[in-house]
């Protein structure tokens, strides 16, 4: 018999049974607890609940170690570029050259937007955030294609998702291009992925961007660490609007509001505008340190700390090499680099952070390299949602495969006043 915990309550014991993962992850499953005991389990914040069972992505917050379908993280940043990567986390191994072909063919025939599109970011103020844009334009883009609505068909999801793959950079570069006044730039089919991104941000109609090889290999970089973190805050938002069977761009729209939050996605924007006061206040960092340990004073060590991991983030190492390859390539001295790196020195020094295990995150140093690339702050959670898509398409399509999948419920514990009457309002006083 497989292992089993046990739980007493009331004198009645309870069998729970063991999951166990292919990594030898345990977990108490809990599914029947309630259906035979009448309790519900409690759990602020989720730190110790399992959402799901999921193939994408493997993370040992311990031990530092992210893989996408089993590979290391070190490897893909290495060898691979943001699209294969993609491929890989979407339907579960690399792709052969033919396969590889394909999906990139399938990404240039969706790069365009339905020309009456444009008119849509017209009704945004100009200073409106990118991000507001970006979840608006992804759902307003599935009135375009009315079969989206028909719901999640393996036959298809393929167009489906290569469609939200490709247009998401283009709605993201377009809304860039309004919010500063700029003409909007097509997408130019001889380009790659990051490539045409990177051409429609910054190509002129009188002069086309100079690509540098070394700039579109930190934007994919970039991209492809951010492709999946398994079940983060915006992947949990995907796949609970997925549960109750609503489209895939729908879906999307909900992750990106989801992870525009400065705790999560918004932590990349945060961490520039820290470093920018730290750098205007004259601070070597440390007033700033001993602010964020007061929880007084509401201030956090933005890029810092993570719920899953208590070693070194992996991508924050390769981020942070990336880093310094590339501002030294674009011959470029950000002071607010040098502030960081004294940060987290002092930080990793520091017994409130070394004992609360907190280190860098992806965002501590990815900001610093989009600033040097040209990519204005506002933009940079954009930059994140943009690289998560194909962790929210894979996370998607593997509920949607699963036949029994039920919709996402959580309970809860009610709290609230017990039953009382409903008071006429001539009766009532205040906070009656
Ligand atoms: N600065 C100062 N103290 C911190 C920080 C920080 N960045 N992060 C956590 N702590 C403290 C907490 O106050 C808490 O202290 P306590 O034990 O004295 O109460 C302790 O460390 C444990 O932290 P939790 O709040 O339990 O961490 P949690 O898992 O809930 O939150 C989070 C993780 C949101 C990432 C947090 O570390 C944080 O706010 N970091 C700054 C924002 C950030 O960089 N977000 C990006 C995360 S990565 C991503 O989403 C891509």
């Amino acid at each position: 018999m497989s292992e089993q915990a046990k739980l007493e309550i009331g004198g009645k014991v309870y069998q729970l049974p063991i999951v166990v993962g292919t990594e030898d992850e345990h977990a108490v499953d809990i599914s029947k607890l309630r259906q035979e005991s009448g309790y519900i389990t409690l759990d602020d914040g989720y730190s110790n609940t399992g959402s799901c069972s999921s193939a994408i992505t493997f993370i040992d917050g311990e031990k530092g170690i992210l893989r996408y379908r089993g590979i290391p993280i070190e490897e893909l940043a290495e060898k691979s570029t943001f699209i294969e990567s993609a491929y890989l986390l979407i339907y579960g191994h690399l792709p052969t050259s033919l396969e590889l072909r394909r999906f990139s063919d399938l990404l240039t025939q969706n790069e365009m937007l339905h020309e009456d599109m444009k008119f849509h970011f017209e009704g945004f103020p100009p200073n409106a955030h990118p991000m507001a844009i970006l979840s608006s334009m992804i759902n307003a883009a599935s009135c375009f294609h009315p079969r989206l609505m028909e719901g999640y068909q393996p036959g298809n999801f393929e167009v489906q998702s290569a469609r939200l793959l490709s247009k998401v950079r283009t709605i993201a570069a377009f809304a860039y291009r309004k919010s500063h006044g700029l003409p909007i730039i097509y997408p130019k089919p001889i380009y790659k992925y990051t490539s045409n991104f990177l051409h429609m941000m910054f190509s002129e109609p009188y002069e086309d961007y100079n690509l540098k090889p070394e700039v579109v290999r930190a934007l994919d970089l970039i991209f492809l660490l951010h492709a999946d973190h398994e079940q983060n805050c915006s992947t949990s938002t995907v796949r609970m609007i997925a549960s109750s069977r609503a489209n895939l761009f729908a879906c999307a729209a909900g992750g990106v509001c989801a992870l525009w939050g400065p705790l999560h996605g918004g932590a990349n924007q945060a961490v520039i505008e820290m470093l920018e006061q730290i750098h205007r206040e004259g601070d070597d960092g440390s007033k700033f340190i001993e602010a964020a340990k007061d929880k007084k004073s509401g201030r956090k060590l933005m890029g810092f700390g993570h719920r899953v991991y208590k070693n070194y983030d992996p991508r924050a190492k390769i981020i942070k090499q990336q880093c310094d390859k590339i501002l030294e390539s674009l011959h470029i001295n950000d002071p607010l680099l040098d502030i960081a790196k004294k940060l987290e020195e002092a930080a990793l020094h520091d017994s409130y952070f070394v004992e609360r295990k907190l280190y860098p995150n992806v965002d501590f140093y990815s900001g610093i390299i989009m600033r040097a690339i040209g990519i204005p702050i506002e933009m940079f959670t954009v930059i994140f949602a943009i690289g998560r898509m194909p962790g929210w398409i894979a996370n998607y399509k593997e509920i949607m495969d699963e036949a029994t999948t039920r919709i996402y419920r959580p309970r809860q514990v009610y709290v609230g006043p017990t039953e009382r009457h409903y008071l006429p309002i001539e009766k009532r006083t205040k906070n009656a």
